[in-house]
């Protein structure tokens, strides 16, 4: 497919687009592409409207069909971590992650970011913490709930938000769409990972 380039933050112009690539020619565009175009419409800085947007864009990614090339290769693969996407002008990154059963990641943020996960296959239980200052000062996780994700569903997280994973049938495949790359946030010490110290999650020093 010959890929538009559409400039960011002109949502007004563009905003007919994700309606026209699903009703008209998906059949004939690859999911990938359609769903790249679909989320640059869309584009600007956060809000409920680009949140939405995109989680409706994300569930109709992950629920298209797997016989996609890039998708088989992936079933076939499954890769820790792969690059599905990464957009030149508004920064978002798109990745695809294999988890297998059983696997657990600890409590973190990501940084300035906003975050969404999609599972493609499989079954996870996401956990959401607030951060909250004990009698001694220091401050701590409270877990504040959890949700069991299968096919097609998404958590969006904002900047801020914790949260842990647990893979509870796998091997799963999740997407993560980032609001940019977290890679940096990781080099300039924005991330925050939490560890069990005392019976309870507290973060770990940078
Ligand atoms: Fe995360």
């Amino acid at each position: 497919m010959q890929m538009m380039r559409l400039p960011p933050y002109q949502h007004s112009a563009y905003s007919s687009l994700a309606t026209w690539i699903g009703k008209s020619v998906e059949m004939a565009v690859n999911p990938l592409d359609a769903w790249s175009l679909a989320v640059r419409s869309s584009w600007g800085p956060l809000s409920t409207e680009l949140i939405a947007d995109c989680r409706r864009y994300l569930e109709r990614l992950v629920m298209s069909s797997s016989t996609e090339d890039w998708q088989a290769a992936l079933l076939r693969d499954r890769p820790a971590a792969h690059e599905l996407y990464r957009d030149p002008d508004c920064g978002f990154v798109l990745l695809a992650h294999t988890e297998s059963e059983g696997l657990y990641r600890p409590p973190h943020d990501h940084g300035r970011s906003w975050v969404m996960y999609a599972v493609q296959q499989g079954e996870v239980e996401m956990g959401t913490y607030a951060r909250v200052a004990g009698p001694d000062g220091q401050h701590r996780l409270v877990k504040r709930n959890s949700v069991r994700m299968t096919a097609g569903q998404v958590q969006v997280y904002l900047p801020g938000d914790i949260h842990d994973t647990l893979c509870i049938t796998g091997p799963a495949m999740l997407f993560r769409l980032t609001e940019r790359d977290l890679r940096k946030e990781k080099e300039e010490h924005r991330l925050t990972r939490y560890a069990v110290k005392g019976g309870v999650w507290m973060a770990e020093a940078a």
